[in-house]
């Protein structure tokens, strides 16, 4: 079957490439959903990935999101990683990467575009709109940070549940979902929409459909093929890079 992808891979003019926690697996970061190992059977994203938990708890909710963003700094991109940056490189404009990873390796890997669809770890924005008096000089040193005229706090960068994606983020991936002919769905357990959309519209849209992950998912059900591999083996021999 990998070969038959790889053939198709080879003949697709606009590749969309989706990926999920699982692409960063292999760089040592934890999925969100593995049974054993997966952040959510240790922590209650109720509790930490809400704007509601990060009102009632500012510092517990701060305090995580700098525990997991020391951790990424300290792991790297995978071949995984490399393999679509390097085919990026390679054919410009005929991959267009989607993320919901916001652990920046796609990026540090090199891949451009990379479009983010949950946001970035490393970075932090305003919670409250921001007056005249939140700028970058009036952030006062905290557990969060915060705009020392009117208290304002800085907030992690994601997308939390319950929140709108960055409009802009989903309508370069929709555009690209509409003109490709070869999706490949990598490391997600599609449980999380309007993601896991993307990949029911570009089935419905006439696209290939490619599932690459060990494990079964929520999304097999519209895919020509599943690659049960993991990603940073898989994706450097089907892109040939
Ligand atoms: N290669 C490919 N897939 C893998 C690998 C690997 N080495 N290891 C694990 N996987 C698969 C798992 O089988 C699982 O299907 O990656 C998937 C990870 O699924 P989740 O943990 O649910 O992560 P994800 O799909 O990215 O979650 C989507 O949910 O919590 C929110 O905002 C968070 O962006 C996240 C979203």
């Amino acid at each position: 079957m990998r070969d038959t992808v790889r053939q198709w891979t080879t003949e697709a003019q606009h590749l969309v490439v989706l990926t999920g926690a699982g692409m960063s697996a292999e760089s040592g970061v934890p999925t969100f959903r593995d049974a054993m190992t997966g952040l959510w059977a240790r922590f209650k994203p109720e509790e930490l990935a809400t704007e509601q938990a990060f009102r009632a708890d500012p510092q517990r909710v701060w305090d995580w999101y700098v525990s997991r963003r020391e951790a990424v700094a300290l792991v790297e991109p995978n071949a995984g990683h490399r393999a679509l940056a390097a085919f990026q490189s390679r054919y410009p404009g005929r991959l267009t990467l989607i993320t919901q990873n916001v652990d920046g390796l796609h990026q540090r890997a090199g891949s451009v575009p990379t479009i983010a669809l949950h946001g970035a770890l490393a970075e932090d924005r305003w919670l409250d709109a921001p007056r005249a008096c939140c700028t970058a000089d009036s952030i006062k040193a905290g557990r969060p940070p915060r705009c020392g005229v009117c208290g304002n706090l800085r907030r992690p960068s994601v997308v939390w549940f319950g929140e709108s994606l960055p409009s802009a983020a989903l309508d370069a991936a929709e555009n690209a979902v509409q003109q490709c002919d070869l999706m490949l769905v990598v490391g997600t357990s599609g449980a999380v929409y309007p993601a896991a959309g993307l990949v029911l519209s570009a089935h419905q849209l006439g696209a290939r459909v490619v599932m690459i992950n060990p494990e079964v998912t929520e999304l097999d059900i519209v895919a020509d093929a599943c690659l049960r591999e993991p990603a940073a083996r898989c994706l450097p021999s089907l892109l040939s890079v």
